[in-house]
């Protein structure tokens, strides 16, 4: 039973769609059984830039079993292409000739079976006329602009920052990169369209399900009614999956012009330009202090690319700006615009990339000092927003160094840079911050009860890996009294009520907030009946003091009775449809979300507070003297964000979003050749991601924080915070290790040499 010092909240709970998942019961998109299924192939654009100016289509419809090729020409203006998150156009797919990107669709070949459709669209004839494609940074062609100022969202500055750091007695200034990065999540970029009437419905793994369903209704021309979306279980999404793209309308139309289901399943190569990506920054960053270490002055300034449509961008100076106590701050951010596609969310999509610019600076300043770089921070560390001079909601950032410093060992680190060896390698000592904001969106959900207690909520959230499932039915277990194994959770299908996109980190928040919310309705009406009946252990009792617990319905005096007897009081199975709208937000902002908009409540955004969730990064790197190789035996990290929910899923979002942190620091990189601004290494071969062998020791610790004021439940979300940092603190270490400061990632041996 759950009793109040069992209550389910932040106890470690098993998946309760674990079996599913190891026993392949669990359904990605493109496994869910259709009738009949053709298959789809994509024709992608061989040039960067340019214009099809017609097709060759002779040999590829005569393969046997090709039912139709979809393209410009044949399909011309049937569908518009769906904004991407500024509301600009991301790029055009089949609706006209232009071609904005290499890998851009141009042409859909649908077939009775994958390999036909596959050999048909390889001969698929496309003729351009190409004009020479600019790749990104320093390509001829591409044009830096700066970014559309926002008058919501301000560039975060205050004071005389360039004159602050002319007079400030110790100071640096560098130039720090970061590179094109691809999310490749396991399950591939798959879509399967089935129409039933005017009925269309859609498999496809989405961050986003009633967004989905909006934006491919109004690609089609249709009522959303007439769509539905299903995605139970998503295989891996980080943010590739938040926004509709254009493919999915294109997969509708072509299942509605033959009358048959239709499926697509891109190949992993196709991958890298069906889907959205991480831009490749420059920045710099000047610091100054004085000599006590405490910042006089930040200068943060980024530059990303884009495509030419968009001015997508992820100005993580909104972050950057706000980790340390400093007088004069001055931001800015600049675009440039290149023959790309469209980049979009990846995992902490700002702080990734802007935390390894300013953490690494934060290290170089300490050096500077001469001092330790955890007294550094320590020396800036504040508990008010430096940009808005709000109080931050609750904020351990020197908790996180302190829990981490200790469990490595820290104070075993001799600061000389190069002094650490064990026999042929050399031995080096890094930390860095981890921080992201908190947010939190509006959210919708049915419950049900029954008289024999058992809960069911059904809500269109998303499972995308971090275990959805649990934090609901944990949620709903504490909410009733109930025990986890009496709760279903129904999501990933949009015929339930709709969620924000799972995205930003605010999932456990807006999800778990709801349905707390649906089981107080629950116990309300449970505890009214209660108070009603003339006889019965309640009668007369406030039904405010009336709780449940343990599967029971306690009153002020201890006098309980089992839940299913007081549910059976209410009449019947009880049914309560929920709408949370978190504080901040107008009480009608739920409505956006039924056409499939998300308004979130942003950290950095809010009217009372600031509200991130934070930690540090320890990390100890062994470069070999002789051969460079870099090695990455031990991490230990530390992070407090609030209520966490389920200790169990959540060290293993920590975990792997250390390890990511890794892989941006040592291995990934999209590579592009700059001529044909092409991607280049598009597979798992030659795309590097960590193995087992190049991760060791990872030690992930939980400093408990309460914050009454973030939300209710004082849940700060923890899918993106994992990732931060950990960059810096691996260039940190390899700075430490071998007195070279490598400032561009992915740091290589060749960096070392
Ligand atoms: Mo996250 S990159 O907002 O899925």
């Amino acid at each position: 039973m759950a009793d109040d010092a069992g209550r389910p909240f932040g106890k470690s709970t098993p998946r309760i769609d674990g079996v599913r998942k190891v026993t392949g019961a669990a359904r990605y998109g493109s496994d869910e059984p259709v009738p009949d299924p053709a298959y789809a192939w994509l024709v992608m654009s061989t040039i960067a830039r340019g214009r099809v100016v017609g097709f060759d289509l002779a040999v590829a419809s005569a393969v046997p079993g090709v039912l139709d090729i979809l393209t410009h020409e044949t399909a011309r203006g049937a569908i518009k292409s769906p904004p991407g998150p500024d509301g600009k156009p991301t790029t055009t797919t089949l609706e006209s000739d232009r071609v904005w990107h290499a890998g851009q669709i141009v042409g859909i070949v649908v077939a009775d079976t994958y390999e036909a459709a596959r050999e048909a669209g390889h001969k698929v004839v496309v003729r351009y006329a190409e004009e020479a494609p600019s790749a990104g940074f320093d390509s001829p062609g591409a044009s830096l602009e700066p970014k559309p100022a926002n008058p919501q969202q301000p560039e975060p500055a205050k004071g005389d920052a360039e004159a602050a750091f002319a007079a400030a007695p110790v100071k640096v200034e560098a130039r720090y990169s970061t590179p094109t990065q691809h999310h490749n999540p396991l399950e591939l970029f798959t879509t399967t369209c089935v129409w039933d009437g005017p009925q269309l419905t859609i498999y496809e793994p989405t961050q986003g399900m009633w967004g989905l369903k909006n934006a491919v209704a109004k690609q089609l021309g249709i009522d959303a009614a007439n769509v539905r979306t299903v995605s139970r279980f998503v295989g891996g999404a980080f943010g590739s999956r938040g926004a509709a793209t254009s493919r999915t309308a294109w997969i509708a139309l072509a299942a509605r012009r033959l009358k048959r289901a239709v499926k697509l399943v891109p190949t992993r190569d196709q991958g890298f330009t069906v889907s959205t990506y991480r831009a490749e920054t420059r920045q710099r960053v000047k610091l100054a202090a004085n000599r006590d270490g405490r910042l006089q002055s930040l200068v943060h300034e980024g530059t990303e690319v884009t495509s030419r449509p968009s001015n997508y961008n992820v100005s993580g100076t909104e972050t950057t700006s706000r980790m340390y106590a400093c007088p004069n701050v001055a931001t800015k951010v600049s675009l440039v615009h290149a023959d790309r596609s469209t980049p979009g969310f990846m995992r902490a999509p700002p702080d990734t990339p802007y935390m390894f610019a300013l953490e690494s600076a934060m290290d170089e300043l300490a050096f500077a000092l001469g001092m330790d770089p955890v007294e550094l921070r320590r020396v800036n560390d504040t508990q008010t927003d430096p940009i808005s001079g709000k109080p931050f909601s609750s904020r351990s950032l020197m908790k996180c160094f302190d829990a981490a410093a200790e469990k490595f060992g820290w104070a075993r680190r001799s600061p000389k840079p190069g002094s650490m060896t064990d026999g042929e390698w050399m031995v080096g000592y890094g930390c860095a911050t981890s921080c992201y904001p908190s947010n939190i969106g509006p959210a919708a959900a049915r419950l049900t009860l029954t008289p024999q207690g058992k809960a069911r909520i059904e809500l269109a959230a998303h499972e995308i890996g971090t275990g959805a499932y649990t934090t609901v039915a944990i949620a709903v277990a504490d909410g009733l009294g109930l025990e986890v194994s009496d709760v279903t959770v129904e999501l990933g299908d949009s015929r339930f009520p709709p969620v924000p996109v799972a995205g930003g980190s605010n999932n456990a928040a807006s999800t778990t907030l709801v349905a707390m919310k649906a089981c107080e309705e629950a116990r309300g009406r449970i505890a009214l009946a209660a108070v009603k009946t003339n006889a019965g252990p309640f009668a007369g009792a406030d039904p405010a003091r009336l709780r449940l617990a343990g599967g029971r319905l306690v009153g002020p005096d201890g006098q309980s009775e089992p839940l299913g007897k007081a549910v059976g009081r209410v009449g019947g199975v009880i049914e309560v449809h929920a709408e949370n709208v978190p504080e901040g937000l107008p009480p009608d902002a739920a409505q956006g979300l039924y056409q499939g908009k998300t308004a979130m409540v942003r950290g950095t955004g809010r009217k009372d507070v600031t509200a991130f969730a934070f930690g540090a990064h320890f990390v100890e790197v062994r470069i070999h003297a002789r051969t460079r190789e870099i090695r990455t035996p031990r991490v230990v990290s530390a992070f407090a964000a609030g209520t966490i929910v389920n200790p169990l899923t959540a060290y293993s979002q920590f975990m792997g979003g250390a390890i990511w942190g890794l892989s941006s620091a040592l291995h990934e990189a999209t590579e592009i050749d700059p001529l044909a601004a092409r991607y280049v290494n598009t597979n798992f071969a030659d795309y590097l991601i960590p193995v087992n062998a190049d991760v060791g020791q990872v030690d992930i610790i939980f400093v408990p924080e309460e914050d009454h004021q973030v939300n209710p439940l004082g849940v700060k979300g923890i899918g993106e915070i994992g990732i931060v940092g950990m960059n810096a603190a691996v260039a940190n270490a390899v700075f430490h290790a071998t007195g070279r400061r490598v400032r561009d990632l992915p740091i290589r041996i060749e960096d070392l040499l």
